[in-house]
């Protein structure tokens, strides 16, 4: 779908009449009146005064490619391939996907400011309200099979928590395997999808979805403790672009040597911010609960939990969630 070429005038906040609107960008006030339409179909609230004109209250803080790729570092721009910047799809994971089966190479990055069917872990729904959080999908091809990516996705949470870290946020924590908290709220989360021949050549889509300034009106559907950027920022928090590119700078490099030194080199950052380190917790895998004590992670990512009957286990990843004992 073509983007809204109206979004731009209008994301400062301040008023623009119809007629300024239909003047800049050469179009008539029909045309205008049908992009309003569809600017409301994504739930932005579009205020409507007479004689003043239509303005986003509050204004929005747009993805920006050009602000985007100018804050990367040489390192992360020599392996980026493609920043495809959309103002809606399903999932930045699927489009991801799509452009990897249709032949896009390593380094293609899709992000969106609105995914309609954000996918999370575990067949959950990703909350993905317009231009207020990040969800980005990062596509990478390995020759080497699905085992030498073990620990990718926690190697992931980690590239996130130094991203943020660089942009002076407070330091969050990892949930094994891959939820980015603060203060025991989620923050972000780390989707990897895969296809392709798990023992040879695989494609890989790393989806990121970080909250950043999450509405009260789309966080009614969250089934969980969140937050948000804006509201673990002691100042002004920073902008979404400055976020992705800071998101890009780690995970490009990241995702271009995994394959050649895997977890080890990230294990001891990973434990540094395990949020239930030495903690009591239940395992929850579907068939049954496990309950034990987290005792972090081993150079495969794999999660060590201490429990009574059985000793020390190591639990794969998978449809597994853990949560804090009561
Ligand atoms: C989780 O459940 O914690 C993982 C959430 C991952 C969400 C991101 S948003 C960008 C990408 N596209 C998706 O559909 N999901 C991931």
């Amino acid at each position: 779908m073509p983007k809204t070429t109206l979004l731009p005038l209008l994301a400062s906040g301040e008023y623009r009449s119809g007629q300024a609107l239909a003047d800049a960008l050469g179009v008539s006030r029909t045309a205008i009146w049908k992009q309003l339409n569809a600017l409301s179909g994504y739930g932005l609230r579009i205020e409507s005064v007479k004689g003043r004109g239509y303005r986003i209250p509050g204004g929005i803080d747009l993805l920006d490619e050009a602000l985007v790729q100018a804050a990367l570092t040489p390192a992360a721009a020599a392996l980026l391939t493609r920043l495809q910047v959309l103002e809606t799809i399903d999932s930045t994971n699927a489009e991801a996907m799509r452009q990897l089966e249709a032949g896009a190479g390593a380094g293609l990055v899709c992000t969106a400011e609105q995914q309609s069917a954000g996918r999370g872990r575990r067949g959950r729904t990703w909350v993905s309200p317009f231009a207020r959080n990040l969800y980005l999908s990062v596509a990478w091809r390995y020759h080497q099979g699905a085992a030498a990516l073990e620990g990718l996705s926690l190697a992931v949470g980690v590239a996130v928590a130094r991203a943020l870290a660089a942009n002076g946020l407070p330091a969050v924590q990892l949930k094994w395997p891959n939820d980015v908290i603060f203060r025991g709220a989620k923050l972000g989360g780390v989707l990897l999808e895969m296809t392709g021949d798990a023992a040879g050549v695989c494609q890989i889509v790393v989806g990121v979805g970080l909250n950043v300034a999450m509405p009260d009106s789309a966080a009614v559907a969250i089934d969980q403790a969140w937050t948000d950027i804006k509201s673990i920022s002691a100042g002004t928090p920073p902008g979404r672009n400055a976020l992705l590119a800071a998101l890009l700078n780690e995970l490009l490099p990241l995702l271009a040597t995994f394959e050649e030194h895997g977890f080890a080199p990230w294990r001891e950052e990973w434990l540094a911010l395990d949020a239930f380190a030495d903690a009591p917790v239940v395992l929850h895998t579907g068939a049954q609960d496990l309950a034990g004590i987290a005792r972090g992670v081993d150079e495969r990512g794999a999660l060590r939990l201490e429990t009574a009957s059985a000793g020390l286990q190591t639990i794969y990843g998978g449809e597994i969630s853990l949560r804090r004992a009561r």
